[in-house]
């Protein structure tokens, strides 16, 4: 099962570099926060748009490394019409799974998170996949306007 995933996580990622999602500035954006790997340089910013609770709009810009773009690109598709709870959840999930503290190896719930778990096979990518997760969760808690992966 695991190999599926990482064969689908190589795709995913290349496809979702090509061609990012939601890779757009965003004017009406209520919040916006630049997120930073010091390891490496890359940067991104992400645009959040808060409606009653609920995230109605994500997008980003920056320029990063393969896995963190695709990363960031999958999880504007991944978040946008949960509430900030949910988002936090999925959040917390994301990175038990991609740190290997969430140890399933059945990921038919997951949905499109499941994909990400592919990064399991590449440990020195934890922080590229997770750096636009950080970024977001630093958005919603308002607590700074810059997030630094380490
Ligand atoms: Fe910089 Fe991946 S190498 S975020």
């Amino acid at each position: 099962m695991f190999d599926e995933i990482r064969d689908l996580y190589q795709e995913v990622v290349f496809d979702h570099n090509r061609n990012p999602r939601n890779f757009r500035v965003m004017d009406d954006a209520t919040r916006k926060i630049d997120g930073f790997n010091p390891l490496c340089g890359d940067r991104i910013t992400l645009y959040v748009k808060v409606n009653d609770n609920v995230i109605e709009d994500v997008s980003f810009q920056g320029s990063g490394c393969a896995i963190s773009t695709a990363s960031a690109s999958l999880m504007t598709e991944i978040v946008r019409g949960h509430t900030e709870e949910e988002t936090h959840g999925l959040f917390e999930l994301f990175h038990k799974i991609v740190t290997g503290e969430d140890t399933r190896t059945n990921f038919d719930e997951l949905g499109k998170l499941a994909v990400l778990a592919g990064v399991r096979a590449y440990p020195a990518r934890v922080k590229c996949a997770t750096l636009a997760w950080h970024s977001l969760e630093a958005a919603l808690k308002e607590d700074a306007e810059t997030v630094s992966t380490e």
